[in-house]
């Protein structure tokens, strides 16, 4: 196995230029695949919402269910690091619980980090989580849990004043000890600048090719996931398609009896089938 990846590494690849990379996972099976793959961070995402419990917002999966996830996808990695990411509830509905919260993805579910969304008071919450020793990775531009007040899931930044907040807001989470910040829905040139000022890596999702790493939803890239699709999602492959056609195979064979066939079954020993039989005359 290779070396496990620690935050250390994640800023040192930032000062020799090389890419960080960046997955969701919510479960054992996905995270053991991805682990074994040169991804550096799986991020147990609250788009476990969207792309797991048919939900229609992130906001409405909790610390339980975020809880449950992140503790089987640790269960599976031995090597990338794991960040879990915070749900509305536990640190925005009532921010006096967000080190509480954040520390709960630490100690029970063996989290490495967590990550956070702006919001009005993000700062102070980050700040007070970097404080208690566990590392932070901050999240700007479109921010899910907060679209509607963004005028919903629209590119953010795109005139100056909007961009220059922006700047300012990841500038302010690398001043409070972020150890890295994700782009979210911004335009390419916004995110080069960023990703120029700040010593921190900054990790893009819909963000263009300068930001030092890039995320992806893993449903989406896969192709597991297709109730909506942003223009900055790449599949790179279509496993709905074959799942589908896994699933339409093992129907059709059982209404034909062609399964089980006789590789797919026990034998019982001839003699042994013979008493049965008379025993059970
Ligand atoms: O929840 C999530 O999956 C995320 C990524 C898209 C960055 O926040």
């Amino acid at each position: 196995m290779s070396q496990r990846v620690t935050i250390e590494r994640i800023r040192e690849k930032k000062k020799n230029g090389e890419k960080i990379i960046v997955l969701t996972a919510y479960d054992y099976p996905l995270a053991s695949l991805i682990d074994r793959t040169d991804v550096d961070i799986i991020l147990v995402g609250d788009s476990l919402a969207n792309v797991v419990l048919g939900l229609e917002s992130t906001t409405q999966v909790g610390m339980t269910e975020m809880l449950h996830h992140a503790k089987a996808v640790r269960r599976a990695v031995k090597r990338a690091l794991v960040v879990g990411d915070m749900p509305f509830e536990s640190y925005q509905a009532d921010p006096s619980m967000a080190v509480v919260n954040a520390r709960r993805f630490v100690e029970e579910a063996g989290c490495d980090a967590v990550k956070l969304e702006w919001f009005d008071e993000c700062l102070k919450v980050a700040g007070d989580i970097v404080r208690a020793g566990i590392p932070v990775m901050g999240h700007v531009g479109l921010t899910p849990q907060t679209a509607q007040k963004l005028g919903g899931f629209k590119v953010q930044g795109k005139d100056a004043a909007a961009a220059r907040e922006i700047i300012r807001n990841a500038k302010a989470l690398e001043g409070k000890g972020c150890f890295s910040v994700v782009l979210e829905c911004i335009p390419s040139p916004l995110a080069a600048m960023i990703t120029k000022k700040l010593s921190i890596p900054t990790i893009g999702i819909g963000a263009g090719k300068e930001c030092d790493g890039q995320v992806l939803v893993t449903h989406d890239l896969l192709g597991l996931f297709d109730r909506f699709r942003p223009k900055f999602v790449k599949q790179y492959v279509h496993l709905n398609d074959s799942i589908q056609e896994g699933i339409t195979r093992f129907c059709a064979e059982v209404k034909k009896g062609q399964f089980p066939d006789a590789s797919h079954s026990y034998a019982m020993e001839q003699g042994e089938l013979e008493r049965l039989e008379r025993q059970n005359k």
